[in-house]
């Protein structure tokens, strides 16, 4: 159960209904669009799809032997499921997230491993990328030097169902390899096999998370009065003057979230709209309670520069007490109570404090820090987005901007 809160900014009901056709208008073009080449829309599609899991899960249970999970990739190919891995994963595999290009860690972490028990796993929607292919050669030889020809079966490939390298690669060596729908962005990608697949090695509850996912889609295209996705993406457009948009979770387990939906707001979001004006907000990641001791004081007491959204677990899956102790009387207002209450309590303060500081803030309740309710936010927020590319007339699932990055490394490496 995910649920909106927008105590502390009361005319948002009225906002609601004044702003009613420009949504549901947004909602159409949006769904018009589904099943065009190149609307890029699959996402909405990705909870239903049952025989991708058949497959991914028949391909976990043939690969028990693995003790190590190596996932190469960056952006929208790594984000989601470092995530989900830290929140869910039941720690059986190690996970090794390579998103990035440092030798030293690099060198240390083929170090670590034992090539006999790891599974490296590339994930590139163009098979192009700069820093996943060269990480994933070096992994590569890694493997072929320690395993000669048996070095097949310790990768899989995730990538395009038909284009690029890294297809054509799996291809012709015979690889285990798994499709990114043509119509699914990076960042738009994790519940796809994208994320699915170390996902399943994680012992994540795969069902769960997509029937999340599911009740976001249902709840999106429902009435007005219950399509939750309408309502966070007006108050995300009805706050646009506000240049920052900051995402703070009360979650330890969901510590990599933020960094997840900085990048799915700000690479679909920020470019230039059909009129060739420069829009978007930044986001910002922040953490509770630890941005309690850092960023909540700029929150606070800085600029009233930013619109707020709190995600706060109404309960726990398993509590724990803070137990009692003799001598220690300023703690005695804890003792008995429980992490989880402590933890409310924090958000809640927190809450309140940057609403009395005119900060615009709304708070997002997640019923559990479970993976049906965190396919739950995630699929809210990807509609969240796609619509404010509709509101704000900015294509959400391009990212020329990136593009250009990656062009223009190529061109300084020849
Ligand atoms: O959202 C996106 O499209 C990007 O962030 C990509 O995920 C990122 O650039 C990696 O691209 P690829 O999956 O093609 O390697």
């Amino acid at each position: 159960m995910l649920r909106l809160d927008t105590r502390f900014l009361p005319d948002f009901g009225e906002a609601l209904r004044q702003n009613a056709p420009r949504l549901l208008e947004a909602r159409s073009a949006l769904l018009a669009r589904k099943g065009e080449p190149g609307a890029m829309l699959g996402w909405l599609d990705l909870p239903e799809d049952t025989e991708t899991l058949r497959l991914i899960r028949r391909y976990r249970e043939a690969n028990p032997w693995v003790e190590d999970f190596v996932h190469i990739g960056i952006g929208g190919s790594a984000l989601g499921p470092k995530a989900l891995e830290a929140a869910f994963g039941d720690g059986r595999v190690r996970f090794h997230f390579v998103d990035h290009v440092e030798p030293e860690p690099l060198r240390a972490l083929l170090g670590r491993l034992d090539p006999g028990k790891t599974l490296v796993n590339v994930v590139s929607k163009s098979g192009a990328t700069a820093e996943t292919l060269a990480a994933f050669l070096l992994f590569l030889r890694w493997l072929e030097e320690a395993l000669g020809e048996g070095w097949r079966r310790h990768v899989a490939v995730t990538t395009d169902p038909q284009k690029g390298p890294l297809r054509a690669f799996a291809e012709r060596e015979g690889l285990a390899s798994f499709p990114i729908p043509q119509e699914v962005g990076g960042r738009f990608s994790v519940l796809s096999p994208v994320g699915l697949l170390p996902l399943a090695f994680a012992g994540v509850d795969l069902e769960a998370l997509l029937a999340g996912a599911r009740k976001a889609n249902a709840q999106a295209q429902g009435p007005l009065e219950e399509a939750l996705p309408l309502h966070t993406a007006l108050l995300q457009d009805l706050h646009r003057e506000r240049p920052i948009s900051v995402f703070m979770v009360y979650s330890e387990r969901l510590k990599h979230l933020p960094f997840w939906f900085v990048q799915l707001h700000s690479e679909s979001l920020g470019k230039r709209d059909r009129e060739g004006r420069r829009v978007g907000t930044t986001a910002l990641p922040a953490l509770g309670p630890q941005d309690q001791h850092a960023q909540v004081q700029l929150f606070r007491e800085g600029p009233p520069d930013k619109l707020i959204a709190l995600v706060i677990p109404e309960h726990p899956v398993e509590d724990l007490e803070i137990p009692k102790a003799e001598g220690l009387e300023a703690a005695a207002y804890l003792q008995g109570k429980t992490f989880h209450r402590l933890l409310r309590a924090e958000a809640e303060a927190t809450y309140q404090a940057l609403a009395e500081a005119d900060q615009r803030v709304y708070a997002l309740y997640l019923e559990r820090v479970d993976p049906y309710g965190v396919g739950w936010l995630l699929q809210h927020l990807m509609w969240q987005t796609a619509l404010l590319g509709e509101l704000w007339g900015v294509n959400a699932f391009d990212q020329p901007g990136v593009e250009l990055g990656k062009a223009l490394t190529r061109a300084l490496l020849g």
